[in-house]
């Protein structure tokens, strides 16, 4: 893909004036009061960025300190080598021993299950008692040390990964620390990805030990996890990797245990626990691993421009030093401060591991995790929660908040939402509309907001407005984080002057960023380090490929991406990943997936497949609705729900360059019904395609 004009540009049409001072008062005094300060200390972080960074790790707990800040060997960098620490030790550990165990670290509330309460009205959405735990941190402590146990018995050490497919529940959040603990990496997947997605990601991280529940609340459904899983081990020893051990909680408990199988039975080749046999009687003492601070800690699956998602490598000292910082500077985390942080991301995602588990655990702050819906038992299930809860910082997506706009204004205004003091986006690109609205209706025109831009590669958040200093613009997410060099470049890594559009890219590394994508070297130099470079010395510079511009106060303003993948409700999809879905189907000769603007998901997706007239034929099929239903449903099935295509038109020839290649911009264009074609189409083959297409929409 490449920019759209000739001077290697993007064009940007938004304008916005608004400008919102930061509150003199935040959840406790400001890490940051002024945009003097931020000016200041960001430049001193990128003049003298390993004087900056190595501050920054001095807040972490080490086993060994280390010797060295940086060693950047473009596009590789090692951080705080010579060191070690234990991430579970950095977030649970050190606050026990240093007297905070009665301290709560996470507070979880799951979706009402069971028969309505007496004491109140059936006829209430909210008749049915809370479902609500709490752990301390000694508690947290004591559960990651057993399954820490558990996970050495089955075998797991350092270096193995481990896969967590579960739902929001807190043995989530264990399950991640006590990976961390034994120096195992998790690889945690998002709950609405379908077999072949997990079975995927198992053989390219070489994981052989899976973890799961029988079952996830949503909408009063509960979701068959482990069978899931089930099928995925299937899936994945048919392609000749076999997973040893799968561990099932015992959540949902919608069948009996004996029902479903006994520990230590073998299905396909797994042997199957059920995760309260396995830690029945085990101590829950378990020392911490002193890790190398270049040791992995995670791997994060995501979606690529091409088919296969990327194994994104996070290690241990980089991750952490940055999400303590931009975790603690962007929501103003202060312990003993009574804040309580909600995260409506799911932990699957990078915004679930780095701020509801691991920036907010390091920050001594309590985290609060939901299981369920916004919009079950009621549409105003998250207010409820706010109230109830007397939540301080709230973080979601913009996608989020354009559906609770259109739910309307008296949801939210039937609760008392005072406690709020920041409130965050994240995910994609908010628009201003939904931005005021945000403000006005969750914020009550007293919460700063912060829009975060950041990706999974990047850790943390890499522009951001800090609460207590920067002024805000809506639909802009301001400034870069401090220590990170972001700059918006052409093509020739030129910076550009203000209001030109261009890529986004970052000059300098940090901590937190990704380190590899999993055993595909090339795949991370070339997308990351390949297309942008310093003009001056030829140094490589991190490609966001993400599109921006700047405006004349130095506000990032993000477009959006200028590669072949879509957000779709703030989740990050491959076109390439749906289009594989679909040829994947029988009757599907070629298929060409596109996003076009929604109102409420920032994209659809739109599907243009050609048939085989052969396939047809042989089974008396048509390219009807029917077939359309088959072709959703089984991308639903190969991908997962998120990954359903809205529209799909079925199309004799897809238009092509004469090497071959798909031409995305025509069928976008298409898609969206633009009245004239403008683009460039000499490359194309047969334009008669395209004249067709638009045909059939008439
Ligand atoms: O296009 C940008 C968009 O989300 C992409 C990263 O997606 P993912 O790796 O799934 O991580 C999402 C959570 C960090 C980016 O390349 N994006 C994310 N946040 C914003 C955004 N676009 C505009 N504004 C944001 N605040």
């Amino acid at each position: 893909m490449s920019t759209n004009n000739s001077q290697g540009t993007i064009d940007n049409l938004l304008h916005e004036n608004r400008v919102f001072q930061p509150p003199k008062h935040g959840p406790g005094p400001w890490h940051l009061a002024s945009m003097d300060e931020y000016r200041r200390l960001h430049r001193r972080s990128v003049e003298n960025p390993e004087a900056f960074w190595a501050e920054e790790a001095e807040r972490l707990a080490w086993f060994r300190r280390w010797d060295r800040v940086l060693e950047w060997n473009a596009p590789d960098a090692k951080w705080f080598g010579g060191g070690t620490l234990n991430a579970c030790y950095n977030c649970v550990d050190r606050h026990v021993q240093a007297g905070h165990g009665e301290q709560t670290a996470l507070v979880w509330e799951g979706e009402p299950v069971g028969p309505a309460t007496s004491h109140e009205v059936s006829s209430s959405a909210y008749s049915r008692e809370p479902q609500i735990r709490r752990l301390t941190y000694r508690a947290l402590q004591q559960e990651v040390s057993r399954f820490a146990n558990v996970l050495k018995g089955l075998g797991v050490g350092r270096g193995d990964v481990v896969t967590i497919y579960m739902p929001m529940v807190p043995e989530l959040a264990v399950a991640m620390l006590a990976c961390a603990r034994i120096g195992a990496a998790h690889s945690v997947i998002f709950g609405g990805f379908a077999a072949t997605a997990i079975s995927e990601r198992a053989i390219d991280a070489k994981s052989r030990v899976v973890v799961t529940s029988d079952g996830g609340n949503r909408r009063g459904e509960v979701l068959k996890l482990s069978r899931t899983v089930e099928e995925a081990v299937s899936l994945a020893a048919s392609h000749g990797h076999s997973i040893a051990d799968v561990v099932v909680l015992r959540h949902t408990a919608h069948e009996k245990p004996s029902e479903r199988f006994r520990t230590g039975e073998v299905r396909h080749g797994a042997r199957m626990h059920w995760w309260h046999d396995l830690a029945a009687g085990v101590s829950d003492a378990c020392p911490c691993e002193a890790m190398d601070s270049e040791a992995m800690l995670f791997l994060l699956y995501t979606s690529g421009s091409t088919g296969k998602p990327k194994g994104i490598v996070h290690t241990t000292a980089g991750y952490l030093a940055f999400v303590q910082m931009t975790a603690r500077l962007t929501f103003n985390l202060i312990p003993d401060c009574g804040q309580l942080f909600w995260c409506t991301a799911d932990i699957g995602w990078i915004t679930g591991h780095s701020y509801v588990l691991y920036g907010l655990l390091m920050n001594r702050v309590t985290t609060l995790m939901y299981e369920g819906a916004p919009n079950y038992p009621a549409q105003d299930r998250f207010w409820d929660i706010i109230e109830r809860h007397r939540v301080t910082q709230f973080y979601t997506a913009p996608t989020a908040i354009r559906t609770f706009m259109k739910w309307g204004d008296e949801l939210p205004a039937k609760h008392d939402l005072s406690s709020l003091r920041i409130l965050g986006t994240v995910g994609e690109p908010i628009n201003p509309e939904a931005w005021m609205w945000y403000h006005r209706h969750i914020g009550r025109d007293a919460c700063p907001i912060v829009d975060t831009y950041w990706q999974t590669e990047t850790g943390g958040h890499v522009c951001t407005p800090l609460p207590g200093a920067v002024p805000t613009k809506p639909g802009s997410c301001t400034v870069p984080m401090l220590g990170i060099d972001a700059v918006v470049v052409n093509e020739k890594g030129e910076v550009l002057p203000p209001d030109k559009g261009g890529l986004l890219a970052i000059r300098r590394p940090w901590p937190g960023m990704l380190r590899g994508v999993f055993g595909n070297r090339e795949r991370f130099v070339s997308n990351y380090f390949g297309r942008l470079k310093d003009p001056a010395t030829g140094t490589p510079y991190y490609f966001s490929a993400d599109g921006a511009r700047r405006d004349g106060d130095g506000y990032f303003w993000v477009m959006g991406r200028v590669d072949d993948v879509i957000k779709v409700s703030g989740h990050l999809l491959g076109t390439m990943e749906v289009e594989s879905a679909l040829v994947s189907h029988p009757a599907v000769a070629e298929a060409a997936v596109v996003g076009v603007p929604h109102e409420i998901k920032g994209n659809a997706i739109h599907a243009f497949v050609s048939l085989k007239p052969q396939w047809l034929k042989a089974n008396a099929r048509h390219a009807d609705d029917s077939l359309k239903a088959e072709l959703v449903g089984h991308v639903s099935k190969e991908v997962g729900a998120l990954a359903k295509p809205d529209v799909i038109r079925f199309a004799e020839g897809l238009p092509k360059t004469r090497s071959g290649k798909i031409m995305r911009r025509l069928l976008r264009d298409v898609a969206s019904g633009v009245e004239k074609i403008t683009q460039d189409t000499t490359t194309l083959e047969d334009f008669s395609v395209v004249a067709k297409l638009r045909e059939d929409d008439e």
